[in-house]
């Protein structure tokens, strides 16, 4: 059983936190606890929305996949500290992660009230029909005299306490498996603005979205550079021309679509009767709302949904319509800015079928049936690779990661997994497969 444990403290010391360390350490036989600080997340502000920050993001995506929660509170005031109120807030704001999840309250206090009426606080700002969490009722764990209570390696003195702590976390593992028979617990993400009716900061406002030459009027508006003027990039310096040539050289084809769900760039390197996905000149600056049919709004929804909230990192989908000898990939990988926050989606497709025929050349391998039958994959003859000049006599798998790379002169260190495979793509539901034929995020349609 997996918990997580919510430190109601953002001091650097804090006896709260020791307690929850205390019962990662002493009671790892019933769960497993993961700690989880708040002092990174910013006060609760509702013009300010924080949502898709980093440190929200990342403790509301470890509550929701946690069996239960702990909580440890401090008293501030007699009630719960402002930070712990503000991480609430944000937890029932846009997310609602806490929703029907099991949660036991605890908490440590300098003197003898133990928390008691941060306790009772508590209790009801998680039952509010925001949070609606399931708290445990009828147990209380209160430590009062928290200085004394510990010994100096942190853990409780008494063992009466012990006692006792030990006997209300064994009940709130049997309520969490009575909670779980009751009722699932079911983490709904919030709604996608397929309309792109927001605004980011890089939006170009005041010309119309759905133009057909959107990118000329925003490209005049914001005084975009072209042609032989060198841009910075983060390790490289290139002109705009080379960077074009650059993204319209690779053997995918790329979209870009920013966190506010805009359709801002592909890479234009075909007409769109030649592409693997349709895309328009003029599709470019619509929201991606206008870029499908209203039928596919849910997986398209559905896609965005699991990137931003980073519950996925890389969604991909297997289009079949094109035929027996491709094997179509789109592939939907989250892009996030320095700071980690969702920048919004990069789409690539690819047809996987060269790459699969020549690894198959070069490893002298077939692929062959599931029951090991029959070969279903072209046959293993032997070529000279035009490019890297690798013979045909070399039997074993032609040595990629030790080669040089010929041009960035790059060193023979192996080069890093790409990001879709380190982050381990998951598979769409069959829903959303089904929807085939339409590219559910930039929206190309596969009709054309
Ligand atoms: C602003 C403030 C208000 C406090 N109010 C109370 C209180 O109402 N009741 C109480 O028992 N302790 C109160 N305390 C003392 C806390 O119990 C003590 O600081 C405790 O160590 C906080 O928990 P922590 O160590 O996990 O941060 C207060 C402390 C502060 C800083």
């Amino acid at each position: 059983m997996k918990l997580v444990g919510i430190v109601g403290s953002n001091a650097d010391f804090s006896y709260n936190r020791i307690l929850l360390q205390y019962i990662a350490s002493q009671f790892n036989e019933l769960f497993e606890l993961e700690i989880m600080e708040i002092r990174d997340i910013p006060m609760f502000n509702q013009s300010l929305d924080a949502t898709n920050s980093v440190p929200i993001q990342n403790l509301a995506r470890k509550i929701m996949k946690a069996d239960g929660v702990i909580i440890a509170t401090p008293e501030h005031n007699h009630s719960i500290p402002a930070g712990l109120k503000s991480v609430i807030e944000w937890l029932s704001f846009k997310i609602h992660p806490l929703e029907n999840k099991p949660v036991l309250i605890v908490g440590s206090s300098y003197y003898d009230q133990g928390t008691s009426r941060a306790q009772l606080h508590l209790r009801q700002i998680l039952d509010s029909p925001g949070v609606n969490a399931v708290v445990m009722p009828g147990n209380e764990f209160l430590l009062g005299k928290a200085p004394e209570a510990f010994d100096e390696l942190g853990n409780l003195k008494s063992e009466g306490t012990r006692k006792f702590l030990g006997a209300t976390l064994a009940k709130f593992v049997q309520f969490i498996k009575i909670m779980d028979a009751m009722e699932k617990p079911e983490y709904k993400l919030p709604p996608e603005d397929l309309h792109a009716t927001g605004q980011i900061p890089t939006t170009v406002t005041g010309v119309d979205m759905a133009a057909e030459d959107w990118l000329e009027q925003a490209s005049d508006k914001v005084g975009a550079v072209i042609g032989n003027t060198y841009v910075k990039l983060d390790r490289g310096l290139l002109t705009v021309d080379q960077l074009n040539w650059f993204l319209n050289s690779m053997p995918l084809e790329l979209t870009y679509a920013d966190s506010n769900n805009q359709f801002l760039y592909y890479n234009h390197n075909a007409p769109a009767e030649d592409m693997l996905a349709k895309r328009q000149p003029g599709q470019v600056g619509n929201p991606l709302a206008n870029c499908h049919p209203p039928k596919a709004y849910k997986n398209v929804e559905w896609v965005i949904q699991q990137l931003r909230s980073g519950n996925q990192d890389v969604v991909r989908v297997h289009v079949p319509n094109h035929g027996p000898d491709q094997f179509v990939v789109h592939n939907y990988q989250a892009i996030h800015d320095e700071n980690g926050e969702y920048a919004g989606i990069n789409e690539y497709i690819l047809d996987l079928q060269p790459w699969v025929d020549w690894y198959l050349q070069q490893t002298r391998q077939q692929l062959v049936a599931a029951d090991g039958s029959a070969p279903a994959g072209p046959a293993a003859a032997a070529k000279v690779d035009g490019v890297s000049g690798a013979s045909e006599k070399v039997a074993a798998p032609a040595p990629t990661a030790a080669k040089v790379d010929a041009v960035a002169g790059a060193s023979e260190k192996p080069a890093a997994a790409p990001a879709p495979a380190a982050a381990a793509p998951v598979n769409v539901p069959a829903a959303q497969a089904a929807a085939g034929g339409v590219d559910g995020v930039s929206g190309a349609s596969e009709k054309g």
